[in-house]
């Protein structure tokens, strides 16, 4: 390990869309790839990990001027919030920049003037969805329809969520405007390409994709591999293959100019991935500021000395859902613009939570902001999440009962107790001095053979692995320390020294474990190094190699969970109780009770006002309605009731309603009805309902048939609330 040349890194996070807080899943990136950054430095190796807000894009133009604030001021205000999340959660980016600074226009501009030197950017009109509504070209995350690939219904106009796969909009079946639910009309307009399936482009990425790079890791793990392979696949028709990517946007719109092309901008997704070399340019920037007025400032260095290096990797940290982005367009980006291609491409799964995909707009997920709030210890959830995490692009569920239980048995129970046991009978009985009696041989050479696993393992980002070998360890430690007795060792005068040795060789257990969880739980680790074993620094991974000498009184290190804690975690906070009585999610309300009986339950079982309130009614727009393939009864309708989805995107929800007797799929587009937003989501053969709509109908169904959707008066809007 200490051994291997000093390795030059460059690594980032996705740049989040600058339009909300933080989630779970954000996190839960940043602590993997934080963890991988603290590894590689206690090896001694130099790195800049680097992150920005990806401020660009039609969403954000829109968010903004719905909060009355200038894209900017209204970009600057989310970043204003990052710093508590990232502290908080120990993660330390050496720079956060944002991908509408300067250096972002220079460069994005830089590289798209680079690629229209090597001929591979080309102009074409095109015919465009236009919103004759809204009055405008709708972006495609507006557009929603059937994917042209595997037939999923509801999907965004750029990219399936279910197949992968990545589209223009015009090709999506039966497609509608998310805005307005009309159906959008094409219209002409001059775009501009990158191209793609050209085959310099084409031979290009179907070597690099296979390619290792200078250190024999693949650029890709074989899982994304296989996945681009399917991308690149052209069949016996000649369809498929890599299409020339669409980088233009008409005014208005929130980006860069394209240079030479007045009222176009760059796709927002030309400029992001740009993103990462600008937060580098900035943070090197400012350190050759500083370096100039503290000459000794070893940190100083340009950016353009810095990437010439060909011994530099650049590794990114990415989500499973932009895959298509990082492994086809940045390297062909980076590549024709004459620049460094990629390293690796570390791609992640999704964190669920309680199995089920998070969202904050439907009540699920963590927030991490309250995680912090009402005290849980953020390394806990370094911790939990490390040890869920391999180098394989699967999900990571969070349960709080496996939260509580993984996090007391290892870093309580097997970890921490260790010091605990073992200090105090050194501290009291020894004066802080450890003997080891006789050869330590080996100690030390269990302690490297561990060592270089983990090391092996954090390395590949086989983080559950690492834990696992590190908890092994711990336990093997707690057997050796308990079959020793020295509970009884200690009260005979004559086996001091054995109670010396069985104390100091498991706290000389607890100074390896403590090094190589150090890039897990860099702020516990660091008070072991400082507190008890007296370091005037934090762990190095060398110091895997080190037997201590010393311990200072032990001093409570870290606490159990309180399984109420996690209670209040997963408190709401608005009210959001299932609504009373037997309506059941998926279907319509349970038909009326007949007049006489209303005043007869009104009786029996009157509700208050507030047990009412807890039912949260809107106003929904029916943007799409279809039949449901193998039901006769259900209609599959997506509603608009004006909400956000946890990334700011626009968010409609699908609810499966048994009204296909009742009305015609086309009837019902485009019209107000009343939703019940606040009924638990639930899982139907069909697919997850996520809210009910409101319908009358006869007490007996079936003596006098109808069925009456509710629409409210003509003025309410999506998302107002009905009281
Ligand atoms: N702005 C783009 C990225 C541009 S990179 C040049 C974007 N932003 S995002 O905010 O939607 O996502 C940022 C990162 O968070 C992505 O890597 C994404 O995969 C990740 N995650 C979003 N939801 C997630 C989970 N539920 N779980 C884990 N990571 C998830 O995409
Ligand atoms: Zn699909």
């Amino acid at each position: 390990m200490n051994s291997s040349p000093k390795r030059r890194l460059f690594v980032t996070t996705a740049l989040p869309y600058a339009n909300g807080p933080f989630h779970i899943g954000h996190i839960m990136e940043y602590i993997q790839a934080d963890t991988w950054v603290r590894f590689q430095r206690m090896g001694g190796h130099e790195v800049h990990f680097v992150g920005a807000d990806d401020a660009h894009g039609a969403p954000i133009m829109i968010a903004a001027e719905k909060a009355g604030k200038t894209p900017q001021q209204f970009v600057a205000d989310i970043a204003a919030g990052r710093r508590q999340y990232l502290d908080g959660f120990h993660i330390r980016f050496d720079n956060w920049h944002n991908t509408d600074g300067a250096e972002n226009h220079q460069l994005a501009q830089d590289v798209y003037r680079a690629l229209r030197k090597s001929g591979l950017i080309a102009m074409r009109d095109i015919e465009q969805f236009y919103d004759p509504v809204k009055g405008m070209f709708l972006p495609d995350r507006y557009i929603k329809g059937q994917c042209p690939k595997c037939g999923a219904a509801d999907q965004y106009g750029d990219a399936c969520e279910v197949c992968g796969a990545v589209y223009a909009p015009t090709e999506l079946k039966n497609p509608y405007s998310t805005l307005s639910g009309a159906t959008p009309e094409l219209r002409k307009s001059e775009h501009y390409f990158f191209q793609l399936s050209s085959d310099r482009c084409a031979d290009f990425l179907r070597e690099w994709t296979q390619a290792s790079n200078a250190h024999g890791q693949p650029h890709l793990q074989t899982e994304v591999l296989n996945k681009v392979r399917e991308w690149f696949a052209v069949d016996e028709n000649g369809h498929g293959g890599l299409a020339d990517w669409d980088i233009s946007r008409d005014a208005p719109y929130f980006g860069i100019e394209i240079p030479d092309a007045p009222g176009k901008y760059f796709y927002v997704w030309l400029d992001a991935p740009v993103g990462y070399l600008a937060s580098l340019k900035n943070h090197f920037d400012k350190g050759q500021a500083a370096a100039h007025w503290h000459a000794a400032s070893r940190t100083a260095q340009s950016y353009d000395t810095f990437m010439a290096d060909p011994t530099v990797e650049q590794v990114h940290f990415i989500g499973k859902d932009i895959v298509y982005f990082h492994t086809l367009f940045w390297p062909a980006m980076l590549k024709f613009s004459g620049r460094k291609t990629p390293s690796q491409i570390n791609v992640h799964g999704f964190v669920t939570v309680g199995g089920e995909k998070m969202s904050k707009s439907r009540g699920t997920g963590i927030s991490p902001l309250k995680y912090l709030d009402i005290g849980l210890n953020p390394e806990w959830l370094r911790y939990y999440l490390v040890a869920k995490l391999s180098s394989r692009v699967e999900d990571v569920d969070f349960t709080p009962e496996d939260f509580i239980a993984r996090v007391n048995s290892d870093l309580i129970g097997k970890y921490v107790n260790i010091a605990s046991r073992a200090a105090k009978f050194i501290s009291q009985q020894f004066d802080g001095r450890l003997g080891y009696f006789g050869t330590t041989q080996e100690i030390t050479d269990a302690a490297q053979a561990l060592a270089g696993d983990v090391a092996a393992a954090f390395e590949a980002r086989e983080y559950a692995r690492a834990l696992r070998e590190v908890m092994a360890y711990a336990d093997r430690i707690n057997t050796a320390f308990d079959a020793a007795q020295p509970w009884l060792l200690a009260k005979d005068e004559t086996r001091r020294a054995e109670l010396q040795g069985a104390c100091s060789r498991a706290l000389a257990g607890f100074w390896l474990l403590s090094v190589v969880l150090s890039p897990v739980l860099p702020a516990l680790t660091a008070r072991v190094a400082r507190e008890l074993f007296g370091l005037e620094r934090d762990f190095v991974w060398a110091d895997t190699a080190v037997l201590p000498q010393r311990v200072a009184p032990y001093q409570h290190l870290m606490q159990r969970i309180d399984p109420k804690l996690l209670d209040k975690l997963f408190e709401a906070d608005a009210p959001a109780a299932a609504p009373a009585a037997a309506a059941t999610n998926g279907k319509t309300m349970p038909p009326a009770a007949a007049p006489s009986a209303i005043a007869a339950a009104a009786q029996d079982a009157a509700i208050s006002i507030d047990d009412f309130g807890k039912v949260d009614l809107r106003i929904a727009r029916i943007v799409h309605a279809e039949a449901v393939e193998g039901s006769t009864k259900l209609l599959r309708l997506t509603l608009d009731a004006g909400e956000t989805g946890d990334d700011g995107q626009p968010r409609t929800r699908t609810v499966f309603s048994g009204i296909s007797s009742a009305y015609k799929p086309e009837d019902l587009r485009g019209r107000l009805t009343v939703m019940v937003a606040n009924l638990a989501p639930r899982k139907m053969k069909f697919g997850l309902s996520e809210g009910m709509v409101l319908a009358a109908s006869a007490a007996d169904e079936r003596a006098e048939p109808g069925l009456y959707l509710l629409e409210p008066h003509a003025g309410a809007q999506p998302g107002m609330r009905v009281r």
